[in-house]
């Protein structure tokens, strides 16, 4: 009955806003959806998806914790020191105005450490920058590039410098940064890929979705690149034989498109 319910709540979800529930790890998302269902009081998901649809506050919050946002600016910093000092040059050797994606980018964190990077390199204003994520919420945020002191701990004392200002208790991400990125809603599991980039960064979303989703999104991201461009996966997140996505292992949590 119970899997029934949620089942059910799965197949409207998907009909009325294209998230597909069922390619996320089930166990993790149901607590989190019941959670959330039961702090409203609804003791099943159909009338949880009742409400939903008469709300737009209650539909807005569903999307809103439907996903997990938390992000930093250099999340795993030698990742990020792999990428300033080896791939970026290397990339910018292939190809002066490079096409950059950083998918499931969630309040900006990630794409604007790549535009300071770009920046520091020279290449900023000659690079594409592309930052997307299913939440709109989210978007919106990144957009402000408002941030509190927590997400910017491994930012290097330099780059602190150059592009924040304090402002209150918030810092603020320099203009120059934000005019760079170009973001937008987008959903990994169902809209259609731009492309070919030669660096594709997604990090800290594959962990939540099933291994079917997971393998879609590694032939789609690798059909993205053009051949030798880059993709760069979370820390948690190796590819098990990326040859079978054209894909080979350059460094840890690194992936070059092969030809
Ligand atoms: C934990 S954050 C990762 C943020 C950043 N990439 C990082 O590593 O710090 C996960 C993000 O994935 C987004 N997300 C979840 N499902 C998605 C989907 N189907 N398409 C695009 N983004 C999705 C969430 O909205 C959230 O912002």
């Amino acid at each position: 009955m119970e899997d029934q319910d949620f089942a059910l709540f799965i197949a409207r979800i998907k009909e009325k806003t294209a998230i597909d529930l069922s390619q996320y790890k089930e166990a993790q998302m149901k607590r989190r959806l019941t959670t959330l269902r039961m702090k409203h009081g609804f003791t099943t998901f159909k009338a949880y998806w009742e409400a939903l649809q008469s709300t737009p506050k209650l539909l807005d919050e569903f999307l809103d914790r439907m996903t997990i946002n938390v992000s930093e600016f250099w999340r795993n910093p030698t990742r990020w020191g792999a990428l300033e000092n080896r791939f970026m040059p290397e990339i910018l050797k292939e190809n002066r105005s490079p096409k950059i994606w950083s998918a499931a980018c969630s309040t900006g964190e990630e794409p604007y450490t790549l535009a300071m990077i770009l920046d520091k390199l020279g290449s900023l204003e000659r690079s594409s920058l592309l930052a997307t994520d299913l939440d709109a919420g989210v978007i919106a945020k990144a957009m402000k590039g408002e941030y509190a002191e927590r997400s910017l701990k491994d930012v290097p004392k330099d780059y602190l410098q150059s592009y924040f200002s304090q402002r209150n208790d918030a810092f603020v991400v320099a203009d120059k940064l934000k005019r760079a990125v170009r973001f937008k809603q987008h959903n990994l599991l169902h809209d259609r890929f731009e492309g070919p980039f030669d660096l594709i960064v997604c990090r800290n979303v594959m962990i939540y979705f099933t291994d079917e989703a997971k393998q879609f999104l590694y032939h789609n991201f690798s059909k993205a690149l053009r051949p030798g461009g880059l993709l760069f996966v979370g820390s948690t997140e190796q590819i098990f034989t990326p040859s079978q996505y054209n894909l080979e292992t350059v460094e840890t949590f690194f992936y070059r498109r092969t030809p």
